[in-house]
């Protein structure tokens, strides 16, 4: 019976995880476009091209560094035309964050 139990609460657990993770991807994808990053950045071949493309931005910028290029583009780079998303709440920043590191 504990064992049963036991297993129950690892796939709960398990559930919880993997549907966490899925609707944190499913919010990122759907700011990446209501934000109109699409409009500058190319993504999985769609989007403009005034910025790089960020398909393999993972393996270029670690997660601080994504997050600042978000709340503070001109940080790196004074010149940088992209708007500073610091508007955003912190789980939407988050979420971009998570994906696009993962982007490699
Ligand atoms: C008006 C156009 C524009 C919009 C909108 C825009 N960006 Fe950018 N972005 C750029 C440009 C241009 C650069 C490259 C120049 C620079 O360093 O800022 C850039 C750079 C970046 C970089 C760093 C790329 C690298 O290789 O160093 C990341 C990450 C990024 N943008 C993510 C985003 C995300 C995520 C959004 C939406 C939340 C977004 N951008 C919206 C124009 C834009």
């Amino acid at each position: 019976m504990k064992t049963f139990a036991t297993l129950f609460f690892i796939i709960a657990l398990a559930a919880l995880f993997t549907s966490s993770a899925a609707a944190d991807e499913a919010l990122a994808r759907k700011l990446l476009v209501s934000q109109g990053c699409k409009g500058c950045h190319v993504l999985e071949g769609e989007g403009g091209k005034l910025g790089p493309a960020l398909d393999k931005i993972g393996a270029r910028l670690n997660a601080d560094q994504i997050r600042q290029k978000l709340l503070d583009p001109k940080a790196d780079n004074p010149k940088s035309y992209m708007p500073g998303f610091a508007h955003l709440k912190e789980n939407e920043l988050q979420a971009m964050i998570d994906f696009l590191s993962n982007r490699k």
